[in-house]
């Protein structure tokens, strides 16, 4: 394990340009579909980072071929819907929710055995939501806690699943995503309804693979599928999740003026510019063009004096992964902020709820309140330097660097788990420091 990591303080604050990394969800979802599709697909800015390559393990795994090329692009032979083979060993998603939900969508409808297993974060968090709705459609799927967590063991299951509609209780993008997969070896149309829209990414490239799929409101429909068709290219655009951090470290820190390139701005994703514009700050958005259905932009953003909002409901599944760096650009701020409707996030990598509150406090005691679904943060506090714990989870790690270049510097423990999305992170925070 690497020792701890030294944030230092911006103090000439954040300038340049720079590219942002492929998009994590758009990455996993590339590389799944294109190898249940017919054709050999050509994935560019495939986000390199842990989270992804769990994905592309497994569908190895499972007979779909996927290499690098020595341009970095990722080269995938799909092997049709129906060519999955029995995996030879236990599948293994790491620190990846959505490489486990989404696979076990496809895998409940295979007429093999598998076992999937994943890292200590992902053996605690919750299972049920995706296996009691799969097995309501017939698939036959057992594990620890009645099938409520890993490891999960799927049993063959030969012919079609039951169509169903599905009444989410949560609105989660991978809860959707597994049923909508599922529903491509249905019987029937399949139908999801979510409490509020959580990111489409999986619908769009679905539909653009061929499925029939439509949307009214809050519920996706998919009709079954004999075969998907993959595109010859696929480019990932930027993930506004990773510019996220950027986002918010150059409006916290005087002088600064910094270019995101490739941003990807699909409307289920980008409640963090609503958030942070109503807080004041400077984002100019040009450059707007669409790639594969997705749209992508470039982002300026200059230092600003932030004020405290309120924030909930809807907006939230549009922000979710996005809460703890806001929580970030809060504490800085000028008054209070208050956080509701966000439970989910205590069932993340870790619970962030609690460990966004505890951290923060560290630099500002007192300054930050966990609530059951959300935090009270009491803005404009002043901050002084910490030693600080991301408790293994790369969101926390990014988050509470941003916080120490914004403040008076800390040190993070385990500061590695930024590769599970976003391995040069601590190279181009230093590069935007120069
Ligand atoms: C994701 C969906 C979200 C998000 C996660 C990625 C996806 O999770 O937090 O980082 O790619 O579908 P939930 O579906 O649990 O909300």
């Amino acid at each position: 394990m690497t020792k701890e990591k030294k944030i230092r303080p911006a103090a000439k604050g954040l300038t340049g340009a720079i590219r942002i990394p492929g998009d994590k969800s758009i990455s996993h979802r590339s590389v799944m579909f294109s190898s249940i599709a017919k054709g050999t697909v050509r994935i560019k800015n495939f986000l390199k980072a842990a989270d992804c390559l769990s994905t592309a393990v497994c569908m190895r795994s499972l007979g779909a071929e996927n290499m690098f090329q020595e341009d970095g692009v990722l080269c995938v032979k799909g092997v049709g819907l129906r060519g999955l083979k029995e995996p030879a060993c236990i599948l293994d998603a790491g620190n990846s929710g959505t490489t486990l939900r989404l696979l076990m969508g496809i895998l409940g409808a295979q007429p093999f055995f598998s076992v999937f297993t994943g890292d200590a974060s992902l053996l605690r968090r919750p299972m049920g939501r995706i296996v009691e709705p799969l097995s309501r459609m017939g698939a036959r799927i057992c594990g620890r806690a009645g099938g409520r967590n890993l490891p999960l063991a799927v049993l063959p299951h030969e012919g079609h699943l039951a169509a169903m509609h599905y009444e989410s209780p949560v609105a989660s993008a991978q809860v959707k995503s597994a049923i909508l997969l599922a529903g491509l070896y249905a019987d029937g149309e399949t139908t999801v309804w979510e409490p509020a829209l959580s990111r489409d990414h999986t619908e769009k490239m679905l539909g653009a693979f061929g499925a029939k799929l439509r949307r009214s409101g809050t519920t996706a429909a998919i009709e079954p599928a004999e075969e998907l068709y993959a595109p010859e290219e696929i480019v990932v655009p930027g993930d506004i999740s990773s510019a996220a951090y950027w986002l918010v470290a150059a409006s916290l820190i005087e002088g600064s003026d910094i270019l995101l390139q490739d941003v990807g701005l699909n409307a289920t994703r980008t409640g963090i510019i609503d958030v942070l514009r109503d807080m004041g700050a400077r984002l100019e958005i040009g450059n707007e063009r669409e790639s594969g259905g997705e749209a992508l932009a470039d982002i300026r953003v200059r230092a600003a004096h932030l004020r405290g909002v309120s924030f909930g409901g809807a907006i939230i599944p549009r922000l979710i992964d996005e809460i703890p760096v806001l929580a970030v650009a809060a504490l800085f701020a000028e008054g209070d902020t208050v956080i509701s409707d966000a439970a989910e996030l205590r069932v993340k990598e870790t619970d962030r709820l609690q460990a966004v509150t505890d951290e923060l406090n560290r630099l500002a005691p007192g300054a930050v309140e966990a609530t059951e679904d959300g935090m009270i943060i009491h803005g404009g506090r002043d901050v002084s330097p910490a030693a600080c714990h991301t408790y293994d989870d790369h969101r926390m790690a990014m988050s509470l660097a941003v916080a120490g270049a914004a403040g008076a510097g800390l040190t993070l423990d385990a500061p590695e788990c930024v590769d599970i999305s976003y391995p040069s992170f601590y190279n181009t925070l230093e590069g935007l420091m120069q």
